[in-house]
């Protein structure tokens, strides 16, 4: 049994973890953290939640739910991430730190957070996307002279272009071949932009309907072609994911892990 608390427990990943807690037997809710203004601190987090009422009240404090937790997973808000790892590191609780938008200043005590405690810190956390990024490493060293190209497609509401997955993809195939993506990323577009150049990698936006995300890795060479997809049908992959890296994240030594030590831990990559 893993003892377990989760922080932004009001908010849509929490709440979508907190209903698939269900599919994880080992880990046992000890606490549900959100914000001193919150409107529902006292209220029950599985009745918020969706899933039945389970006993765990939400609060707005973290250290004192610590004397008892075996993992800490944190969707809350950037700005409230050092507070909430300094507590970690001071009751020595693992924590995954899924929050986005992290603060610069905040390198320095992760980097001394990871010599203390497990930590791991991820911008997305589906393990399909995380697979996809090995398999993207893999085959960019493994196919040299093959051209990347990545095309991605999502719901019409979507504001920036590229996707930040289909920018991590293309980090991860740029760093796998010596380069960068700010030396060799382009953006296909209508015009004359001459030749492709070998060490291009390229990318391509489509926007439309209800798509909640796809990714097409192609690696075109001469006479063959291999392409990696993943396809999202449902946000719940990200609380899903988390849940999954953070009940094997609560038996590793202290050290800074990401979610491709956890993919890695669990294949045969
Ligand atoms: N890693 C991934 O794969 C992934 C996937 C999706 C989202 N995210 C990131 O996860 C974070 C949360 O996303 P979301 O969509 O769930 O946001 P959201 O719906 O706005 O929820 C934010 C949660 O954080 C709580 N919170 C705010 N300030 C807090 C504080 N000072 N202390 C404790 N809790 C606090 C809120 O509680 P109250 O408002 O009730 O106080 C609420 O429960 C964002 O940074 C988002 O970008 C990451």
């Amino acid at each position: 049994v893993i003892e377990t608390v989760l922080v932004g427990a009001t908010g849509r990943m929490g709440r979508s973890m907190l209903a698939l807690l269900a599919e994880f037997p080992e880990l046992t809710l000890v606490g549900a953290v959100a914000s001193e203004r919150s409107a529902a601190l006292g209220r029950d987090s599985g009745e918020l939640a969706g899933a039945g009422i389970n006993g765990v009240p939400i609060s707005h404090q973290l250290p004192p739910l610590l004397s008892r937790a075996q993992l800490v997973i944190d969707f809350s808000q950037a700005a409230a991430a050092a507070g909430h790892l300094a507590a970690c590191v001071a009751a020595r609780t693992p924590l995954l730190l899924g929050t986005t938008g992290l603060p610069r200043e905040l390198g320095a005590p992760l980097a001394a957070a990871g010599e203390r405690i497990p930590l791991l810190v991820a911008a997305n956390t589906s393990l399909g996307v995380n697979l996809l990024l090995e398999l993207v490493r893999t085959a960019a060293t493994a196919l040299p002279g093959f051209d990347v190209e990545i095309a991605e497609t999502h719901h019409r509401h979507k504001v920036d272009a590229p996707s930040g997955t289909a920018l991590a993809l293309g980090r991860a195939a740029a760093e796998a071949r010596g380069t960068t993506l700010e030396a060799h990323g382009v953006v296909r577009q209508a015009g004359q932009p001459g030749e492709r150049r070998r060490e291009e990698i390229g990318f391509a936006v489509m926007r439309g309907g209800d798509v909640a995300g796809e990714h097409n890795v192609r690696f075109l060479g001469a006479g063959e072609s291999v392409e990696l997809i993943h396809r999202a049908s449902d946000r719940r992959i990200f609380a899903r994911g988390a849940l999954a890296a953070g009940r094997w994240l609560a038996g590793q030594a202290p050290g800074r892990y990401d979610m491709g030590s956890f993919i890695k831990s669990i294949s045969v990559l």
